[in-house]
């Protein structure tokens, strides 16, 4: 399970505090999925990148199955990161010195959780199959957001977070 509880984040600017997320409730069971949908500029990103633990929230608990998030060391929320979630950003962040096979397999591999068959199954369902060995430069845009689908879904985490996937 899921929970936000109240979460409140501000960021910010030279005319104070400007407040995005204010009092934010989410229930998620495992399993099951949510599509946030809001308008551009209304916190969507910035509640996905406190979930991923990438950031902070001003006041407020994320629990993942009754763990609380915040009050994790950095060490614990790496964790998180490399082995709870598989991530897709909004601009994909694509490691511009590997080739698509390695983008895909990377972050599995660092968790401990590279299955050839499965990044290679991976590789057939998004069309990836025929761009392995090119560079992230080299690719259209939308291929790029594959491999990044591809690349979150390779450590088969428990949760995806996709930023307009
Ligand atoms: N580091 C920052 N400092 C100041 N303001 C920020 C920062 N990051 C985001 N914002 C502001 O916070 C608001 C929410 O941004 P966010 O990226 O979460 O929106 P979004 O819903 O994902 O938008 P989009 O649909 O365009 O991707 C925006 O108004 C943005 O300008
Ligand atoms: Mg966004």
């Amino acid at each position: 399970m899921l929970a936000i509880e109240q979460l409140y984040k501000s960021f910010p600017t030279p005319q104070g505090p400007l407040p995005i997320l204010q009092g934010v409730d989410v229930r998620l069971a495992r399993g099951s999925s949510l599509a946030l949908m809001g308008e551009s500029g209304s916190g969507k990103s910035t509640l996905l990148h406190l979930v991923a633990g990438l950031d902070r929230a001003d006041s407020g608990r994320i629990l993942i199955d009754d763990v609380p998030l915040d009050g994790r060391s950095e060490a614990s929320l790496a964790q998180w990161r490399r082995e709870g979630i598989g991530l897709v950003f909004q601009q994909y962040n694509l490691i511009s010195s590997l080739d698509v096979g390695l983008n895909l397999t990377f972050q599995a591999r660092l968790a401990g959780r590279h299955d050839p068959h499965w990044a290679a199954y991976l590789a057939q369902r998004l069309g990836l199959a025929d761009l392995l060995e090119r560079y992230p430069e080299q690719l259209s845009g939308g291929q790029q957001q594959r491999v990044a689908i591809g690349r979150a879904l390779a450590g088969r985490p428990a949760w995806l977070l996709a930023d307009e996937p």
